[in-house]
C-alpha cells in the first residue's frame, strides 16, 4: 500500500509496520536483558537458549537483532522461521543456510557431514547458532533430532548453539516427560514482555522518530494510554492501533491523534474494552544451573551494550527493509 499518509505527517518510512525490523528496535530493560541472555548463551557455548513469550512481543526482532550482532563476529548462522518441516526438509534447509555443501539425501550422511563441519569450523576458532523461530510448532520427532545435536561437543564446550524461539506453550512441550532429556539442557531462558504505559510512549515517540517525524506531537498523552490500555502492551497490536490512527487521522485532514479516535479505532479492530489490566512482568531470569555464569553474563552485557553502541554510530540507515 503506498502510504499516502507519510507526507501528511512529514514521515519518510513507515513508523508502524508489523515486520520485525532491528532497526527499529527499542531496548525496554526487558528487551535488553532477553538479548544479553541470547548473546550469553551463545557466547558461553552452553547449548541450549529458550526465548518465550507471547505474540507480537518482540522475539523474532530480539532474534533478527541477535543476528546483526553476530554477522560481523565468527559466528555461522542457521535460522529457520517456520519449522512445520519434516525431518529431512529441516536438515536440508539448515545445512543450505549454513552453507555446508552435501549431496547426499541419506539422513546418516547429512548428518556426519554437518559434524565433521562442526568440528573444523570450532577448531578454526569459530562458533555455530541453529536458530528456530516459532518453535512450538517443531514436532517432538524435531525436537529431539535438535537435541541430538547438542551431543556434539569437546569437554567443555557444545559445537552447536540452538537457539528456540515460541510462545509460552513451547515451555509446556518440553515439559513432557518424553522431552525431559532437552529440558535438562536449557542452560539459559530468556523471555518477552509486554510494554508498560510509560514505555508505550516512548516506544510510540522512538518509532516515529526513526521513521524521520521531527518531534512534533502526533498522539497526545491520553491517546497513548488508551493505546496502552487497548494493546495491554502488546507492541504489534500498539503498531496496528497506531497506524490506522494515523490513516483516519490523515482522512479527517487533523495532525492530532485523540483519545476518541484511538477507541474507535480499537472498536474498529475489534480489540477488547481496555478494562484488562496488562500482566505486570516479573524480571527476567537465568536457568538455576547457569547462576555461576551470572557475572560474565553481566559483562557480555555490558560489551552487548558498547556493541550496540557502536552498531548504531556505525550502520547508515537504510531506506528500505
Ligand atoms: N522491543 C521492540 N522494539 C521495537 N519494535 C518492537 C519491539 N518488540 C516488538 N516490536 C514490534 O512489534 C511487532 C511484533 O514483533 P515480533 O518480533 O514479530 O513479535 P513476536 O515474534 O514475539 O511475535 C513488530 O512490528 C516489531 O517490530
Ligand atoms: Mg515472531
Amino acid at each position: 500500500m503506498g502510504l499516502v499518509y507519510k507526507k501528511f505527517f512529514g514521515l519518510r518510512a513507515n513508523p508502524f509496520s508489523v515486520s520485525p525490523d532491528p532497526r527499529y528496535l527499542f531496548l525496554t530493560r526487558h528487551a535488553e536483558e532477553a538479548l544479553a541472555c541470547l548473546m550469553y548463551g551463545v557466547e558461553s557455548r552452553k547449548g541450549f537458549v529458550l526465548l518465550t513469550g507471547e505474540v507480537g512481543t518482540g522475539k523474532t526482532t530480539l532474534i533478527n537483532k541477535l543476528l546483526e550482532l553476530l554477522r560481523p563476529q565468527q559466528v555461522a548462522t542457521a535460522f529457520i522461521f517456520n519449522p512445520n518441516l519434516t525431518v529431512p526438509q529441516f536438515l536440508d534447509y539448515m545445512m543450505t543456510d549454513f552453507g555446508i555443501p552435501c549431496e547426499s539425501k541419506s539422513k546418516s550422511q547429512i548428518l556426519i557431514r554437518f559434524y565433521d563441519w562442526l568440528l573444523a569450523h570450532h577448531r578454526a576458532g569459530g562458533n555455530a547458532v541453529l536458530i528456530v523461530d516459532e518453535a512450538q510448532n517443531l514436532s517432538e520427532e524435531l525436537l529431539e533430532e535438535i537435541r541430538l545435536f547438542t551431543n556434539v561437543e569437546t569437554s567443555e564446550q557444545k559445537l552447536l548453539q540452538i537457539v528456540l524461539s515460541g510462545q509460552p506453550e513451547l515451555e509446556q512441550k518440553i515439559k513432557q516427560p518424553q522431552l525431559r532429556q532437552l529440558r535438562q539442557r536449557v542452560a539459559v531462558r530468556a523471555r518477552t514482555y509486554p510494554l508498560s504505559a510509560a514505555e508505550t510512549k516512548i516506544y510510540v515517540g522512538q518509532r516515529l522518530r526513526i521513521a524521520g517525524s521531527n518531534g512534533e506531537q502526533i498522539f497526545d498523552p491520553e491517546s497513548l494510554e488508551a493505546i496502552w490500555r487497548h494493546s495491554n502492551g502488546i507492541p504489534r497490536v500498539v503498531n496496528q492501533i497506531c497506524e490506522h490512527c494515523l490513516v483516519s487521522a490523515f482522512v479527517d485532514q487533523q495532525r492530532e491523534v485523540k483519545v476518541s479516535m484511538v477507541d474507535t479505532v480499537a472498536r474498529d479492530l475489534d480489540l477488547d474494552d481496555g478494562n484488562s489490566s496488562p500482566l505486570m512482568p516479573p524480571p527476567a531470569s537465568v536457568a538455576p544451573d547457569s547462576k555461576p555464569g551470572m557475572i560474565e553474563m553481566l559483562k557480555t552485557s555490558t560489551q552487548l551494550t558498547e556493541r550496540l553502541r557502536d552498531s548504531e554510530s556505525e550502520s547508515p540507515k537504510k531506506e528500505k527493509l
